[in-house]
């Protein structure tokens, strides 16, 4: 079900008009749907439903305060990979017995925060991990308990930014040194291994690489069982992927045809992180257009959302739909297949204020004639979006909007720059 959809010639979530909230709160403005997101959520459980699975959202993705609120009283897990997004769920209400702690370089402090809270497990990506985690939960007289994090040298086929299951993947370890070090924990007394982890990649559009990272899972949560670990979950990581450009994604229902009979073979619970999957689709970047210019060959759309707002389109030149909120007559009130030339159109470079050539949101896009004042969305925006923007050129990110049916809440205010420059002014006075 698609949340974002066009009635009477103009953009809507659920029962908002974005040309509504743009005019009421500004550009750039990210818009979310809280029942897509709500959706998303229930369909995982439900693919799942037969390994008791625990949806941990991955809150890297999104980690707007509204929205993990939103999910902690769906019941949700959460997967954090930092002190601060522990503190986030913290604030969020969610639980930290329903929270997976991964993350390649936690610190003792972040060890130490994760212990206290009571955290379901750590994922633990080394052997000088390992020991941190023993030594800190010795002192705090505690016994951790931990998921090996393995990687099982699959390739996910995606971008090699976002591939994190090949063997000379900075994360996780090979399968010759996880068994080691099991061999090793047996010994120490606060450490207590309850899981195996992995997590292969993000925006995954083949079940290939889930099947065969879990049949050499299956394999070693035998291994690990016969060692005396008592494993009772299996978690999977996230990285299922979601259509940006057209019907690319599988359903999840797909992804769960590959997992779940492993998992059930050994009686585990699942654990799943994903991310993308639940807030991907369900949000939008709307921005306002203000200037259009000619240059050479080429046609821009200079507009104030930038690369500091959404960065995904110069980092990983990912494909994000983009159209007008209100498009003219004469073309589609959809963004339909960009795969074909569409009526009405003409090649347009989307970009943005910010004083880089790698400033763009798309490259040769067709898109109507385009005026100033027209407001643009970008769609699938809601996953990696608002959580990597940055402040660069001295630009306050953007406010936050989440919307329910009827109802629009401002979830995160637009920052002024008095906020940007605030520390520094503290600095300077002391
Ligand atoms: N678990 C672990 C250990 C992860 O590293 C990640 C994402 C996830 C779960 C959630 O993955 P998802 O379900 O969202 O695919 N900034 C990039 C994506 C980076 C993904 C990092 N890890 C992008 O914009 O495409």
């Amino acid at each position: 079900m698609n949340y974002f959809h066009y009635r009477d010639g103009r953009l809507y979530c659920e029962d908002v008009s974005v040309a509504d909230l743009a005019d009421r709160y500004g550009t750039p403005l990210y818009v979310y749907s809280e029942t897509a997101i709500a959706g998303n959520l229930g369909a995982l459980e439900r693919a799942f439903a037969e390994v008791d699975p625990l949806v941990c959202y991955s809150v890297k993705a999104n980690s707007n305060l509204g929205i993990l609120r939103s999910m902690a009283a769906r019941g949700s897990g959460f997967d954090v990979v930092s002190g601060g997004g522990l503190y986030r769920v913290g604030l969020a209400g969610g639980s930290a017995g329903r929270t997976v702690f991964a993350g390649v370089g936690k610190t003792d402090h972040e060890i130490a925060e994760g212990l206290t809270a009571g955290v379901l497990m750590f994922n633990v990506e080394s052997e000088a991990e390992l020991e941190a985690i023993a030594r800190v939960a010795a002192t705090l007289d505690k016994v951790a308990p931990v998921a090996l994090r393995v990687n099982p040298d699959v390739d996910p086929k995606t971008h090699r930014y976002i591939s994190t299951g090949k063997k000379e993947s900075k994360f996780g370890m090979d399968i010759e040194r996880a068994l080691a070090a099991a061999r090793r924990i047996v010994t120490i007394k606060s450490l207590s291994m309850i899981g195996l982890h992995m997590h292969i990649g993000s925006q995954i559009t083949t079940v290939e690489p889930y099947a065969g990272a879990v049949a050499k899972g299956v394999e070693l949560v035998n291994e690990l069982r016969a060692m005396g670990h008592p494993i009772a979950w299996y978690n999977m990581g996230g990285g299922f992927g979601i259509n940006y450009k057209g019907r690319e994604a599988k359903d999840v229902s797909e992804f769960a045809r590959v997992i779940v009979p492993g998992v059930k073979s050994l009686g585990c619970r699942l654990a799943l992180e994903p991310g993308r999957s639940i807030v991907g689709n369900a949000g939008v970047l709307v921005s306002r257009v203000i200037y259009t210019k000619e240059s050479g060959e080429k046609r821009f759309v200079i507009q104030d959302a930038a690369m500091n707002d959404l960065i995904r389109p110069s980092l990983y030149e990912s494909f994000h739909k983009i159209w007008p909120v209100t498009p003219p007559s004469g073309v589609p009130t959809e963004p339909v297949d960009f795969e074909s030339e569409i009526p009405g159109t003409s090649h347009w470079d989307v970009v943005g204020p910010v004083c880089e050539s790698g400033d763009f949101l798309a490259k040769d896009r067709s898109l109507p004639r385009l005026d100033r004042g027209d407001l643009l969305a970008t769609f699938s925006a809601g996953a990696y979006g608002m959580v990597m923007a940055s402040n660069y050129n001295t630009r306050p990110r953007a406010a936050e909007i989440l919307v329910e049916g009827s109802r629009a809440r401002v979830v995160r205010r637009r920052e002024t720059l008095a906020d940007l420059v605030q520390p520094e002014l503290e600095a300077l006075q002391s």
